[in-house]
């Protein structure tokens, strides 16, 4: 049996990079009776760095969930719960700050480059700063033994290793410690439609699993491809070509895309025509999710409400976990 923990922040839509690095292993995951699986919208996460404009959060918290119930997690096997739910998680994490010294958390890589990379003006808020910590205690409250994250998360998954270490050592043995799952997709992170890195919001590269159809045929016409093929008979490369990567990623009929590329790299074969055999490829993917999502968007209260059961039964667990926690460090004092 596997407990498994994972989530994200919600600032946003979740979109086709989502969809392929975890969102449809998420969805295997659920379906395999030995796991358990708890999926979490972190939002006290998001606000380390949104403090200032939290409806910027709070106004996603519905969208992720809609984006999980369409692309098939099911409440009735997967727990669904908004992490600000579960104060039991904010206490943990204050007992925890206590086993990570401040020159740990400044040495963590992904931290690091996100410091570097997200301009905080007047400084680093503290609590994102320590935000490998909470995720610590979001991790060790389920007692999860498996963290599916990206590539990026590793280091999150190392120090959550680290505090449990201590905890058990210093403690008593109370904490299991997670084993992160990067998903080996070959391709890793999927591109955005620009070829410009990988899909994110803020590059405005992505193609949302909420957009309407009309919007995914235009974004995939604008991809990106070969700028030198100019005529339909030129020679084109398939390197580098967004529209054969996402056909290598999407497309069933491997050996009919193997097809196009080659006639694609002798020339003769238009962007057009291969831009309307990835509408095709798409279309079958996101028509199904789309059509869920939209019936779903219209009771918002229905996917409320399914959070807040979620939240309910994530609090339990998290809130017996607080209370071994507290027992170990000997601070249960009116048991
Ligand atoms: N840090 C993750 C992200 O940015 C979100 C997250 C918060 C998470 N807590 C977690 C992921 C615990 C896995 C486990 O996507």
């Amino acid at each position: 049996m596997n407990t498994i923990l994972t989530g994200d922040r919600p600032t946003g839509k979740l979109h086709l990079g989502h969809y392929v690095g975890s969102l449809k292993t998420r969805k295997e995951m659920q379906d395999d009776p030995n796991n358990n699986l708890f999926v979490m919208i972190a939002d006290i996460q998001a606000l380390t760095d949104n403090a200032k404009t939290p409806e910027k959060v709070s106004s996603n918290v519905l969208e992720v969930a809609l984006d999980y119930l369409a692309v098939g997690l099911d409440p009735k096997k997967t727990t669904l719960f908004i992490q600000s739910q579960i104060p039991e998680l904010s206490e943990l994490t204050m007992y925890y700050l206590n086993l990570v010294s401040v020159g740990r958390v400044r040495r963590n890589p992904t931290v690091k480059s996100e410091i570097e990379q997200k301009s905080f003006g007047e400084g680093v808020p503290t609590g994102f700063f320590i935000y490998p910590v909470s995720q610590a205690a979001d991790i060790t409250a389920f007692k999860a033994n498996l963290v599916p994250v990206g590539e990026d998360q590793k280091p999150m998954v190392e120090q959550t290793q680290e505090i449990v270490h201590s905890f058990n050592s210093t403690y008593q043995k109370v904490l299991v410690e997670p084993k992160g799952v990067i998903p080996d997709k070959g391709l890793g992170r999927l591109p955005g439609i620009d070829g410009n890195g990988k899909m994110s919001k803020s590059l405005n590269n992505g193609i949302y699993l909420a957009d309407s159809k009309d919007i995914v045929d235009k974004k995939i016409m604008s991809m990106y491809t070969d700028p030198n093929h100019i005529h339909v008979q030129d020679p084109g490369k398939v390197e580098g070509n967004m529209v054969f990567t996402y056909l290598d990623v999407f497309a069933q009929d491997k050996a009919y895309v193997q097809e196009l590329k080659e006639q694609y790299q002798k020339g003769g074969l238009g962007d057009v025509k291969i831009k309307r055999y990835l509408i095709d490829v798409l279309d079958e993917v996101l028509t199904p999710i789309r059509a869920r999502r939209q019936e779903l968007a219209q009771d918002p209260q229905y996917v409320m409400d399914l959070l807040k059961d979620g939240s309910l039964a994530a609090e339990k667990i998290a809130a017996q976990t607080l209370d071994e926690v507290k027992t170990a460090m000997g601070i249960n004092y009116f048991h």
